[in-house]
């Protein structure tokens, strides 16, 4: 399930961002990637020892962690911390490849199980041609090109790909996450019936089905969780 979070970052956290990116680093995208992503990935990517990936690093984990739909759609347990990326002139796009199922953190040698990928888009998608994230799952391939912002979740297992950019940059924030949840089906349930829940709250007030389903939301999510 793809999963659109819009508005991750406020118009003053891009602004924050993007004059951060501007005098950063960047380097070969290839420092992350394993031997045989390496082969499809041409792009630039962030250090993650330097004190902008720092900055911009607690900027978006800051507004991810206030984030109520991303809570909900991610339940996180782990957060990888967030990369950034850049595709822009030779460097631009990035083929077909699954990610690493378990990433450690440089910091801390902790393990993230990547149960989710996410992108962050940075770039408005006017200022840009091509560079969209095709993601594939078993109704196809979804392209997904979103505004400055806002973010996509999808599961860690999909096959997925960054179209070639042929005009101006696209820059992006990623990471990946280790769920409490960590079947995508599972987590998928719990997110629907927390989505209804908050609609018949809204429409209805705390009645007492509501207050019951609630429960169950909670039971289901004992029953499930890793913590
Ligand atoms: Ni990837």
């Amino acid at each position: 399930m793809l999963i659109h979070i819009p508005d991750v970052l406020t118009a003053e956290a891009l602004t924050k961002c993007r004059t951060i990116l501007e005098a950063a680093p960047w380097a070969d995208g290839r420092i992350t990637a394993g031997t045989q992503s390496a082969q499809v990935k041409n792009n630039r990517q962030l250090p993650e020892d330097t004190p902008e990936s720092d900055a911009l690093r607690a900027i978006v984990l800051e507004h991810l962690n206030r984030n109520a739909l991303f809570l909900s759609a991610a339940l996180p347990r782990r957060i990888f911390p967030p990369l950034f990326n850049r595709y822009e002139g030779a460097a631009n796009a990035f083929g077909n490849h699954i990610d690493n199922a378990v990433r450690i953190c440089a910091a801390t040698g902790e393990r993230v199980r990547t149960d989710l990928s996410a992108t962050l888009f940075l770039s408005d998608p006017d200022d840009y041609d091509g560079g969209e994230l095709v993601i594939e799952d078993t109704y196809g391939a979804h392209a997904v090109k979103l505004a400055a912002g806002d973010m996509v979740l999808y599961p860690g297992s999909s096959l997925h790909r960054v179209e070639p950019v042929t005009r101006g940059a696209r820059v992006a924030s990623f990471f990946w996450m280790e769920s409490m949840v960590r079947e995508t089906e599972r987590r998928r349930l719990l997110f629907e019936m927390d989505m209804a829940i908050l609609e018949l709250r809204e429409t209805q007030g705390d009645s007492a089905p509501t207050v019951n389903l609630t429960g169950c939301y909670h039971n289901l999510l004992r029953m499930w969780a890793e913590v």
